[in-house]
């Protein structure tokens, strides 16, 4: 994971990059670093362990001028968190330095050959190693350092984006990627250039851009225009210069406390940006290009796979339980990590999905490169636009949630299964599984789901008072059957992965099989009851809990009374169809995690050892 970014022009750098660095955060937040050069090609160098806000108290009295700058925040994979094994790195000559993110995993054999050498290191780091094999290319060949990078990448096994230059040529820097994201803005007559893993930390400067693709590496020179070619073969590449449609008030907190609050409460128009030009239900139809355009493989697919991680996985199950209730396709669901290693069968009439909010998850992209392989037709269902996934999968759709910054995924969860209902109910419709009465009826219900949810969210209050009498239970079990049971999943994700509190979902009626023996009167446990979903068995599972002495928080259909008679607390949902359930359970899962996260004093859009993107297997 880990975040890049860069900056070289007329401007002073340290701005730029530091602001883009804190953008860049949710990446990975273990260290921090900058290294500056100016026209007199000293090397300002400045990392330390720790947040962006550590490095700038570090910085306060250094020497920050410089219009070239590269900055580093980072996930640590190889070595701790230390300031040593913080980037950027600096080859032994003290010319080249390097920000890095990925995962060089021959580094080890690369740095004895190195050692032998007489080359010697600070750091633990892959990247270290990196930065002095091209120096090492460079002396060899004496070449200019865009042919040193290349030559040395083609030595290298693993996945990268990194930005590289020679203090003293302070008007060029070489970008490469392999496997981790990389976008370069062009700023007017290429009178300046901005490197970033995204392009959130140049938005206010240019829209022009450029995406570098797998294997390639670009030359950056000041004043010229950018010149790519493949790392392999060395043919040149024309770039491909896009027009960034992302804007900044998307990527600030707009007054809200946290970027997870104010994504939770963007749902509502974040769904129907999922919906917008797609559910035409006063027309009765669902229109999406990428579905219609490939509608004979949809429709004659023997098996649709899913692959995902994390959220995106709970979503992919959400997913399951549609395209096989409404569409009657068989599905499985798998960790794209699983899938890509356990050979799995892949025919060619299957459909593989991968779904992903980043688009950058090194595993599902792996396993989208093997379904391909294996003449699986693959589609993708991802947020960001241009990312790797979305450009690697045949066809797909993207949710329109806008960017989500909160590393604890909500939005993206909620436009995820928005997207997975309008694919469910257009091939359930145009199979004939469901009536036109019925699907007529149904695009009208969907239709109705942002004002739900806007509603819904009106039980914030409620749910803080909730999280307060809970914030200090060391354990907490989620329960859901049917439609809910992958949101019981993601409520327990969301509550460990913000809060640190150990959570487990469950379907409801497992609960016999092994989590009932925990509980007792310190256990809070939150049932998802909606009233069509198996709501009889559900009771009983809440009796169940009841005569043992469990604390209940239960998710109800409006109106309910039986489950308010036995539950400690109730949340009421708006009523719906059971297959649209999952877009209004997951919204007071997700505010309750919130507040008992913010109540324990946990960092919520940066908790411990996480990152959003997870560019490493
Ligand atoms: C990380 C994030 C999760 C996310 C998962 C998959 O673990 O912290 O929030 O669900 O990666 O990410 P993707 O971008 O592929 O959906």
């Amino acid at each position: 994971m880990c975040g890049i970014t860069g900056y070289l022009g007329f401007r002073e750098a340290y701005p730029i990059v530091i602001n883009g660095l804190q953008r860049l955060e949710y990446r990975g937040y273990d260290s921090a670093g900058i290294v500056l050069t100016s026209s007199d090609k000293k090397l300002k160098l400045y990392k330390t362990k720790g947040k962006v806000s550590d490095l700038k108290e570090i910085v306060k009295t250094k020497d920050i001028t410089g219009n070239l700058a590269l900055g580093h925040t980072r996930w640590a994979t190889h070595g701790i968190p230390n300031d040593e094994n913080s980037h950027p790195h600096v080859s032994n000559s003290g010319r080249l330095v390097i920000v890095h993110n990925g995962i060089i995993e021959n580094y080890d054999t690369i740095k004895k050959e190195l050692i032998k050498r007489g080359y010697t290191f600070q750091s633990d780091t892959d990247t270290e190693v990196l930065i002095n094999l091209i120096e090492e290319v460079q002396i060899k060949n004496n070449c200019k350092l865009g042919k040193a990078v290349q030559l040395a990448l083609t030595n290298v096994v693993g996945a990268y984006a990194i930005a590289v230059y020679d203090i003293n040529k302070p008007d060029e820097v070489i970008v490469a990627r392999l496997g981790s994201p990389l976008a370069i803005g062009i700023g007017e007559n290429n009178s300046e250039f901005f490197i970033a893993s995204d392009a959130s930390p140049f938005i206010e400067f240019t829209r022009d851009a450029i995406y570098l693709d797998d294997e390639e590496l670009a030359i950056i020179k000041l004043g010229k225009k950018i010149r790519v070619r493949k790392i392999n073969d060395d043919s040149i590449v024309k770039p491909n210069i896009q027009e960034l449609k992302l804007n900044l008030e998307q990527i600030e907190k707009g007054g809200y406390d946290h970027f997870m609050l104010k994504e939770i409460y963007e749902q509502p128009s974040a769904i129907f940006d999922t919906f917008r030009g797609r559910l035409l239900a006063d027309q009765g139809i669902i229109k999406m290009g990428s579905v219609d355009n490939n509608i004979t493989k949809f429709l004659n697919a023997k098996r649709i796979i899913i692959v995902a991680c994390g959220t995106s996985w709970h979503a992919g199950l959400v997913g399951e339980y549609l395209l096989e209730d409404i569409a009657r396709i068989p599905v499985e669901v798998e960790y794209a990590s699983e899938f890509r290693y356990r050979n799995p069968i892949i025919n060619k009439d299957d459909i593989v999905i991968a779904i992903s909010q980043s688009g950058e998850t090194a595993d599902t992209l792996a396993a989208i490169k093997l379904a391909k392989s294996n003449g699986a037709f693959v589609f993708g269902i991802c947020n960001v636009v241009g990312s790797s996934i979305a450009r690697e999968t045949n066809s797909g759709a993207y949710t329109h949630a806008g960017p989500e910054i909160g590393v604890a995924s909500t939005k993206a969860f909620t436009t995820q299964i928005t997207v997975l209902t309008l694919i469910a109910l257009k091939l359930g419709h145009l199979k004939g599984e469901l009536s036109n009465s019925k699907f007529h009826n149904y695009l009208q219900i969907m239709k109705s789901i942002p004002s739900k949810v806007e509603k819904l969210l009106t039980v914030s209050a409620k749910v803080e008072k909730i999280a307060a009498i809970y914030k200090d239970a060391p354990n907490c079990l989620y329960l859901g059957r049917g439609y809910n049971f992958p949101v019981a999943l993601e409520g327990a994700l969301k509550l460990k992965e913000i809060s640190y509190i150990h959570a487990e979902g469950y379907p409801a009626a497992e609960m016999k099989h092994g989590p009932i023996a925990l509980i007792d009167e310190s256990m809070p446990v939150v049932v998802i009851a909606t009233k069509k979903g198996h709501y009889e068995k559900v009771v009983s599972n809440i009796q169940e809990i009841k005569s043992r002495n469990g604390r209940i928080i239960a998710i109800v259909t409006e109106g309910d009374t039986i489950v308010k008679e036995i539950a400690d607390h109730v949340i009421e949902i708006p009523e719906t169809e059971e297959a649209f359930t999952p877009l209004l359970t997951t919204i007071p899962l997700q505010l309750l995690s919130y507040y008992i996260a913010v109540m324990r004093g946990c960092n919520v859009d940066q908790p411990r050892n996480l990152a959003k993107s997870v560019t490493v297997e």
